[in-house]
């Protein structure tokens, strides 16, 4: 198993995420409640200035402990690969329109990947002062507190979550898909706009499945070690394990995974491509 370098300052990885993490959320609760500048990314993906600012604090304090280390960001280094040698992937803010629109649904994802092996991942919800994490081989832990995915007996038992991306045609057939072949033999749904809290209350039991398409690797780093690590799994839509790079991500526990692809299979959702 790959070795998880200790920082220039002495700390361990896992240390310097929560660190980092901690310091976002800072930021982020401060801000919350102020006016904030937006801009437009793409069609219906807006930015503000606290991401960037988030990202700049985050990036200086990461690099003040690995000075050597590629800084993978979704605002400032979106396109620098983060499967090539040791890479801390950020996501400053994730559910930007949560934060934006005043909605106190968000968090902020650290995590460190070794040639596209996500080794360490923490992903820090400010409101609820909740912070998931997890080190490869060492289990997934919610404030200190071991966590485990839920084992419930059917998908009728289910709570799913999924979100909706921008403009993206996949979303409608996600929506589609658990509308037509899952509901109504399921518990219910939840679309809370953070990816990275979806993944998280899967790895916490909370919700028992999170499907989703077009995530990036900042949104997903943290989820797929904490589900992995809480006894789970994490495939892309034609049921390989998920990476970095899976366009397309379904986690849950074993048992309710398989159930999900034999309910699934054949739609649109599973094979649509672009
Ligand atoms: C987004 C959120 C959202 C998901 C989008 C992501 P952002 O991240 O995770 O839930 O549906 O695909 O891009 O833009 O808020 O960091
Ligand atoms: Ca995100
Ligand atoms: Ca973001």
């Amino acid at each position: 198993m790959t070795k998880v370098p200790i920082s220039e300052k002495g700390k361990s990885a896992i240390d310097v995420a929560r660190g980092a993490a901690l310091l976002a959320g800072e930021i982020m609760q401060d801000r919350f409640e102020k006016v904030k500048e937006i801009s437009y990314k793409g069609p219906g993906d807006i930015v503000t200035d606290v991401d960037r600012e988030v990202e700049a604090e985050v990036f200086s304090f990461l690099a003040s402990e690995y000075p050597c280390m590629n800084l993978v960001g979704e605002e400032s280094s979106p396109d620098l690969r983060a499967d090539k040698g040791y890479a801390w992937i950020v996501d400053p803010i994730d559910g930007t329109r949560n934060y934006a629109y005043g909605i106190p649904l968000y968090s902020t994802v650290v995590g460190l990947a070794y040639e596209g092996t996500v080794l360490v991942g923490v992903n820090y919800d400010p409101n609820r002062d909740e912070l998931f994490g997890a080190e490869r081989g060492k289990g997934a832990f919610l404030n200190g507190k071991r966590i485990q995915v839920s084992e419930r007996a059917s998908l009728d038992e289910c709570i799913i979550g999924l979100d909706l991306s921008y403009g993206d045609v996949r979303a409608k057939y996600a929506l589609e898909m658990v509308a037509n072949t899952v509901w109504p033999h399921m518990r219910t749904a939840r679309m809370i706009g953070s990816s990275a809290l979806g993944l998280s209350y899967v790895a916490a039991g909370r919700t028992d499945l999170y499907l989703m398409t077009g995530l990036k690797p900042w949104d997903q780093v943290a989820g797929l070690l904490l589900v992995e690590e809480a006894g789970g799994v994490t495939t892309d839509r034609m049921g390989r394990l998920a990476t970095l790079y899976s366009d397309g991500i379904i986690a849950s526990c074993r048992d309710i995974h398989e159930e999900f692809m034999q309910r699934t299979e054949g739609h649109l959702w599973r094979e649509a491509t672009g």
